[in-house]
């Protein structure tokens, strides 16, 4: 046992030497590779192998397979020299470790650096070359174990998503490690499907939703949406449409289109973008297919866009040519430096390119010449080349980003082969070859890889979480117009997805947005509503696009139209409630200084006629006209106009039962002097009659009591009133919409027409009695004017009826007032300007004669 391993480690360090392990075993099980290995573009040899896949080229020619015969080589075409640009910083990456001490002491790293040329076939075929091997033959009884001994510990690659889905597939089972530079999506975060996978470039999962925050950001709801046709665009639109969902963002298209289909599905994508009214587009969009998109728009240019990018164009220094693109924005992995880098790519000779197909291609369409000697047409290079002065993305170094995920994942394996194996570097390296040997070298290097926490050389940070994602850290970019016309990337904002929910996002400058402007553009399928209307969906289309409708009268919008309680009322904006105005007739209102005005003058009025009278108590007309009575009356009428300030302010429970009994009961008091008044005229007329005595029946005790009776029936009806339902302050919110009307409920309406009924039922009374007395010859017989007072006062009151009961507010309160006013003025008029008139002007006519009709009277 002990000798077989051991001779098994042999072999195998042979093997991981660089010696084919067919040349020193002869067996039985033999096996051929179907077609040629493929040769790694760039290479070096070493202790430890580091595997490298970059696509380089970005096309791939592939005939249609016929199944009849081995499928040809696909044929790769379109190079990208940025790619080119991340191989040879791999290799100095390697070179720049074997040069230090303190990392991998006494052993070297070498290469092998395989070009994709971004098709899953390239990858695959490269793949199986790191783990089985490059021997064309496998003369093995017991295969499984020869599995164990893999070309590479490690693998760093692929540059796109679909690609690196694959390779990780067959990587998985074998447990080798490889870290991706480029590849984002964020389905290889799934370790189940995934083992081997880590990366250094954060997942899509947190562009997306980035991105998404941003657009909401920004209040655009209507975008369009391109996306490569490849697991790239598909995983990380469809994480960004989730994302945008969510934030409620309407997307008007959604396109996809890959850089191999035909040409025609390709000029239908740019005329759906050509004809979209959304003025934001967000594009998913893989670099080689975003050249063609490009190349196409361009071709017949649409209005300006708002372009938003995904890290992998948006950070493309090739695609700055396309002015219609100024004021781009997106996500890009941050820019960074690399000491020595520059150095390191610009260090290359034509001998040195010569060796590797890849720089041989690079430098004869770099100069268009040939490096080995003119041919077929070609001109040979004569030496006189100089890379330096070549300005192209492999020699541009002012934009590192990628090129760093590079560097980052290149020290992590290094790193992780150190710590696998450190305790033994000072000991031997055969030692430490037939260690790793005997374990299982990449699965070893697989768990150390997880548990790098490392600082690469130029101060960053490598890390990788449970997922084996870095920490997302993007800055945003912003495509800006330089003063001679071209474009420049410049960094407007960072995100930090390891700083706290809701502060990952932070903007350090001001954007420039397409069209060279510098207010957000707008992008909305319809106009946010104006106030006072909500928004109606348009049947079958997205919900940001809707018609305005009306709210109802009463509602406010905020988002639908929403009633406002009832105490509330919209304000003129019609975007909140405000409470309504409460009506009533207050103190400070001019029409209650009027009326209070005349209120007070009215009893002031009352009181001087009381005085008037008083002074000349003796006099016959006051003595004529039943003085006890005029005084009880002008007392009552003095009362009357002052119950009319009850009425003014504020209706409280107090006021409200004391402005309609006190009404009343002054009221009735008031009547029913001039009622007793009228029938005193009538009984002294019946007196003067010969045999009647009718005056003793109706003698100042029966006057006195039948005041008293009138006025207490009323106080009886409204002390029941007041018991059973008497009235209150009630909101009247009914007779107006928009205000409230604070008024004295009546509580029971009975009650109410009960007290004016019976004050009315008097007045009628009175007024008939009046009427039948006022031809009675008396030269000043009273009852004319009774009949006159009456008369206005009974026509002012079937005027307030109406009045009243149509529309009710602080106008009805001041129509039932001057109702008040007007007949207490009406009374005190009638009944006592003619004799105050007399009394004060003609004192001649004060004479009992007169009174009596014995002189003829030219007065009245
Ligand atoms: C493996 O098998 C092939 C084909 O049978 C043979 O040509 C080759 O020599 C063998 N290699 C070794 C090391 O035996
Ligand atoms: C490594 O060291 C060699 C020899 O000193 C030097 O020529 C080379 O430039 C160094 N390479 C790096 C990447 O530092
Ligand atoms: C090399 O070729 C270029 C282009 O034809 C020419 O301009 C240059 O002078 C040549 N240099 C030498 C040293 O022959
Ligand atoms: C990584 O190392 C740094 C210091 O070297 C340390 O502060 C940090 O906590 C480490 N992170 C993890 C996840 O171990």
């Amino acid at each position: 046992m002990q000798l077989t391993l051991s001779v098994t480690a042999f072999v195998s360090a042979l093997f991981v030497a660089g010696l084919s392990p067919a040349e020193c075993k002869a067996d039985l099980v033999s096996c051929r590779l179907w077609t040629d290995a493929q040769l790694p573009g760039l290479s070096m040899y070493g202790d430890f192998i580091i595997g490298g896949i970059f696509a380089i080229h970005y096309y791939t020619r592939s005939e249609q397979n016929t199944y009849t015969r081995q499928p040809l080589q696909p044929q790769c075409s379109g190079r990208s020299d940025s790619t080119l640009r991340f191989a040879r910083a791999m290799e100095f990456t390697i070179q720049e470790i074997n040069n230090r001490t303190d990392l991998l002491p006494g052993i070297t790293l070498g290469y092998q650096i395989y070009d994709s040329c971004s098709a899953v076939s390239m990858s695959v075929k490269a793949t199986f070359q790191f783990a089985n091997g490059m021997d064309p033959f496998f003369n093995e009884t017991d295969s499984c174990s020869k599995s164990a001994a893999a070309a590479v510990p490690a693998l760093v690659g692929d540059s796109t998503s679909t690609t690196s889905i694959s390779m990780a597939r067959q990587l998985g089972l074998f447990g080798i490690p490889q870290v991706s530079h480029y590849a984002t999506c964020a389905c290889l975060s799934d370790k189940r499907q995934y083992p081997a996978f880590l990366r250094t470039i954060p997942s899509d999962h947190h562009q997306a939703a980035a991105l998404a925050r941003m657009v909401k950001h920004f209040g655009w709801t209507w975008i369009g949406a391109v996306r490569s046709d490849t697991d790239y665009g598909n995983y990380g639109m469809a994480s960004f449409l989730k994302a945008a969902q969510e934030e409620g963002i309407c997307v008007e298209y959604s396109e996809s289109y890959y850089r191999t289909q035909p040409r025609s599905k390709l000029e239908r994508v740019a005329n759906v973008i050509r004809r979209s009214t959304a003025r934001v587009i967000v594009a998913f969009v893989n670099s080689g297919d975003m050249r063609f998109l490009l190349e196409e728009l361009a071709r017949q240019p649409p209005p300006p866009m708002q372009w938003i990018g995904s890290e992998t164009w948006i950070t493309d220094p090739d695609f700055l040519r396309f002015n219609m693109c100024a004021g781009a924005i997106g996500f890009g992995v941050p820019r960074s430096v690399i000491p020595g880098l520059r150095e390191f790519l610009l260090d290359l000779s034509p001998a040195q390119a010569l060796k590797s197909p890849l720089l041989t291609e690079f430098w004869e369409s770099s100069f268009s010449c040939s490096l080995k000697g003119s041919s077929e047409g070609a001109r040979g290079c004569n030496g006189s080349e100089d890379i330096r002065a070549l300005q192209n993305p492999y020699t541009d170094t002012s934009q590192l980003r990628i090129t760093n995920l590079v560097y980052k994942a290149t020290y992590a394996i290094a790193h992780a082969i150190h710590d696998e194996g450190c305790e033994m570097c000072s000991v031997s390296i055969n030692v430490l070859l037939i260690y790793f040997l005997f374990n299982h070298i990449p699965l070893q290097i697989l768990n150390q890889l997880k548990r790098v926490n490392i600082t690469t050389k130029n101060g960053y940070q490598v890390l990788f979480d449970s997922s084996g994602d870095p920490v997302a850290v993007y800055e945003l970019i912003n495509w800006q117009v330089k003063k001679d016309g071209s474009l420049e990337f410049v960094t407007v904002g960072h995100y930090d997805s390891s700083r706290p929910r809701g502060q990952e996002f932070s903007m350090s400058r001001a954007i420039s947005w397409m069209g060279q402007q510098r207010e957000v553009p707008r992008s909305v399928c319809s106009e946010s509503c104006p106030p006072g209307t909500r928004k109606a969906v348009q049947k079958g289309r997205p919900v940001c696009c809707y018609d305005c409708i009306p709210c109802a009268e009463g509602e406010i919008n905020s988002l639908d139209c929403l009633r406002c309680p009832p105490e509330f009322w919209p304000n003129v904006q019609r975007d909140s409630c405000l409470p309504k105005p409460v009506e009533f007739l207050s103190w400070d209102d001019t029409l209650s200084v009027i009326l209070t005005a005349f209120s007070i003058t009215g009893a002031f009025i009352a009181v001087c006629v009381a005085a008037v009278f008083y002074k000349h108590k003796t006099s016959p007309i006051v003595r004529a006209n039943n003085s006890e009575l005029s005084f009880l009356l002008l007392f009552s009428l003095t009362l009357c106009f002052l119950c009319s300030l009850t009425f003014i302010g504020r209706p409280s429970e107090w006021s409200c039962m004391l402005r309609h009994t006190a009404f009343g009961i002054t009221f009735v008091l008031c009547i029913s002097c001039v009622l007793g008044k009228t029938i005193v005229v009538l009984m002294a007329f019946r007196a003067t009659l010969p045999g009647s005595n009718a005056m003793k029946w109706f003698g100042p005790p029966q006057q006195r009591l039948s005041v008293l009776a009138f006025t207490f029936i009323q106080a009886l009806i409204c002390v029941i009133w007041l018991k059973i339902s008497p009235p209150l302050p009630l909101k009247n919110l009914k007779h107006y919409k928009e205000r409230i009307i604070l008024e004295c409920g009546l509580g029971s309406a009975i009650g109410f027409w009960a007290v004016l009924g019976y004050i009315g039922f008097l007045a009628l009374l009175c007024f008939i009695l009046a009427f039948l007395a006022r031809k009675l010859p008396d030269n000043f017989n009273e009852a004319k004017f009774i009949t006159f007072s009456m008369l206005i006062f009974c026509a002012v009151w079937i005027t307030f009826i109406p009045a009243y009961v149509s529309s009710p507010g602080k106008f009805t309160v001041a129509v039932e007032i001057f109702a008040i006013l007007a007949s207490s003025f009406g009374l005190i008029i009638c009944i006592f300007a003619p004799k105050c008139f007399i009394i004060v002007f003609r004192p001649e006519q004060n004479t009992k004669k007169h009174i009596m009709g014995k002189v003829p009277s030219k007065a009245l």
